[in-house]
């Protein structure tokens, strides 16, 4: 995993074998960054209370987070990773 920031977005970058997916770095549940958490396979699991997102889609694997983390396009060029941010994906909260 790799944690960025694209136009003052935080965002996780993560590898896995079924591709290259960016997602958000802030759990939807509470603040934490979601790139000091686990990545399992397509897994991606909040280091503060265990909730677990799919990283091709974002969608809740386990609670206690309900809402889906928001997931971005993700491209390798050359020896440079692309990212284009959704224009629809919600702010992100502010940390405490
Ligand atoms: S902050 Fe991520 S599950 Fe609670």
């Amino acid at each position: 995993m790799l944690a960025c920031s694209v136009a003052g977005r935080a965002l996780v970058v993560c590898r896995t074998r079924e591709g290259l997916f960016a997602l958000d770095d802030v759990c939807t549940h509470a603040f934490a960054r979601m790139s000091e958490g686990r990545l399992r396979g397509t897994r991606l699991i909040c280091p503060l209370h265990g909730a677990g997102f799919d990283v091709r889609d974002g969608r809740v694997l386990a609670g206690p987070a309900t809402r889906r983390l928001a997931t971005h396009l993700a491209r390798v060029l050359g020896d440079t990773i692309e990212v284009a941010l959704d224009p629809a994906a919600a702010p992100q909260p502010e940390p405490f």
